[in-house]
């Protein structure tokens, strides 16, 4: 009730430009027989920290596919800033290259440097003729060292990426997809298997360029503390199906989907989850 009065009182002009991602009854297979999410419904408000929880195998990377156009829903409709994800059509082919996407793999060529890996970045800016030969622009080699900069890479700009530390090559992977100038981020897993303080600093470096760039992150994680402590929003997957939306206000966790929840609730509820 609260929700429709305070959509009612919002110009239309503002109500029809805060979405990025809306996903209505969504769903998608791998195969004919098993569905690998089911009947998802979620809107990411532009801007925002949104990150998606839960165990392995509940559908979280699968959901961030969707989310770049790389899948595409069996069921439900997608639109990704307002249009539907097609590969045939030009102007969602277009947008495809202002989607940041870091798989859960980071998807670097070990054997070049940290500043080529970043260039890619830049590859859809460029000619034909300047892409099939890797030629780029002062402009944009300025930019890569410019992003090198933010994400505190500097001075390892000519080593090879099979060199670097496990943060080291999240932190390249994050200049790459910077330096595509994105408008979402898509980040799967990105501070997992890292250490509690780099973890923090990933995010935080996220955080920064967020602030610098309007631009919305959606992130996987598998931890819950971190993802309450930087996203607004948290969405819990298992088995494929949305179960709860929460995000931290003031003292308190709320859920945004089942209505008015402990946080003491949603903890033991999450736990008991991740137990079985
Ligand atoms: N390429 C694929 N072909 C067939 N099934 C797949 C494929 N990729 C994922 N799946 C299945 O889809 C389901 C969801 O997988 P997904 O990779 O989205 O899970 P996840 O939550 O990201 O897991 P993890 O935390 O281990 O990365 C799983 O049952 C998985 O086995
Ligand atoms: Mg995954």
């Amino acid at each position: 009730m609260k929700k429709i009065q305070m959509i009612k009182n919002q110009p239309l002009s503002l109500i029809s430009t805060t979405k990025i991602i809306q996903m209505s009854n969504v769903s998608t297979s791998y195969d004919s027989k098993n569905f690998a999410l089911k009947g998802i419904n979620l809107s990411i408000d532009r801007g925002t920290n949104y990150a998606i929880v839960g165990q392995s195998g509940s559908g979280k990377s699968t959901l961030l596919k969707l989310m770049n156009g790389m899948m595409i829903s069996s069921n439900g409709t997608i639109k990704i800033d307002y249009v539907v994800p097609d590969m045939n059509d030009k102007k969602f082919k277009k947008m495809m290259h202002t989607i940041g996407y870091i798989p859960q793999s980071l998807g670097l060529i070990k054997n070049i440097t940290v500043i080529e890996n970043i260039l890619i970045g830049a590859l859809p800016r460029l000619s034909k003729i300047q892409s099939l030969f890797k030629r780029f622009p002062e402009h944009e080699i300025q930019e890569a060292k410019r992003i090198l900069k933010l994400v505190a890479l500097s001075g390892k700009e000519n080593r090879k990426v099979y060199m670097l530390s496990g943060g080291e090559k999240r932190r390249v992977a994050i200049a790459r997809a910077l330096m595509q100038k994105p408008t979402i981020l898509l980040a799967d897993e990105i501070v997992s298997e890292l250490d509690h303080v780099t973890a923090h600093e990933i995010m935080d470096l996220i955080a920064d360029a967020q602030k610098q760039m309007n631009l919305t992150a959606i992130m996987v994680h598998h931890d819950m503390q971190l993802a309450l402590e930087y996203a607004n929003r948290v969405a819990v997957i298992k088995d494929g199906e949305k179960i709860l939306e929460i995000g931290v206000e003031g003292e308190k966790i709320v859920d945004f989907q089942t209505g008015d929840m402990s946080a003491e609730e949603i903890m033991e509820m999450y736990s008991n989850d991740s137990k079985k």
